[in-house]
């Protein structure tokens, strides 16, 4: 099975944890979009969604699926998103696709969050896959002096604005092995808006998608 079979695939298998009648929030990128394209089947019975970009709103409308403003909306469900990589604890590298910010906002606005991805996303160790850390634009070099202190080589995502007008800066060589502390330091640098750790507020649930099925981890 091709690694988009596996999305397609648990993407399907997601729409069993969508609760009837509720607001959704709904992620970024090659998985997000299949799960957009099977909740169509099913739009009836959710009142809407929340989307973590504009590229996942336009996709939603697309199929006719309603999208509210997170500031309009009492409670979501649940969040539906994709990672760039998990560990067994459910703490994930995202933002590949750049809408980390907003993902995190989602997410952390969310009663439960559904991880869905191919199995080739679980790691035992985070941090093959540069970490994206979003940057105010004017705050780049200093941020990235800030990175290399800490251990990483950040690479400036070069020609990529996010949907909040900032960088991306995508930091190789890291093996991270607390996850929560790294998050918390990046955080702790001025100029950072955000970073691609999800360990502060970590999936409770990772659907993969695979060869014999999909699996659960929690
Ligand atoms: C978007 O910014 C990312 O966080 C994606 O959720 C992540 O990169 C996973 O993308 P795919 O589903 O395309 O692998």
């Amino acid at each position: 099975m091709s690694p988009d079979d596996k999305k397609r695939q648990v993407a399907e298998e997601a729409l069993k944890y969508v609760t009837p009648d509720t607001i959704i929030g709904i992620g970024t990128g090659s998985t997000a979009n299949h799960f957009i394209d099977a909740l169509a089947k099913i739009k009836h019975q959710i009142k809407g969604t929340v989307a973590s970009s504009n590229a996942t709103a336009d996709r939603l409308k697309s199929h006719g699926i309603p999208v509210f403003d997170l500031n309009s909306v009492d409670e979501i469900s649940a969040y539906f998103d994709g990672a760039d990589e998990s560990n067994r604890h459910l703490h994930l590298i995202k933002g590949g696709g750049g809408a980390l910010t907003r993902e995190k906002i989602v997410a952390a606005a969310s009663q439960k969050f559904i991880c869905i991805a191919d199995d080739s996303k679980l790691v035992d160790v985070l941090g093959k896959f540069p970490l994206p850390v979003e940057v105010i634009p004017m705050a780049r070099s200093y941020v990235a002096r800030a990175l290399v202190k800490l251990g990483g080589k950040p690479v400036w995502r070069e020609n990529f604005t996010t949907d909040n007008g900032n960088i991306i800066l995508d930091v190789h060589n890291l093996q991270i092995i607390e996850p929560v502390k790294l998050e918390t330091e990046l955080n702790h640098i001025t100029g950072v808006v955000t970073n691609g750790l999800f360990a502060l507020r970590p999936a409770d649930l990772l659907l993969l998608g695979s060869d014999n099925g999909v699996k659960i981890v929690k």
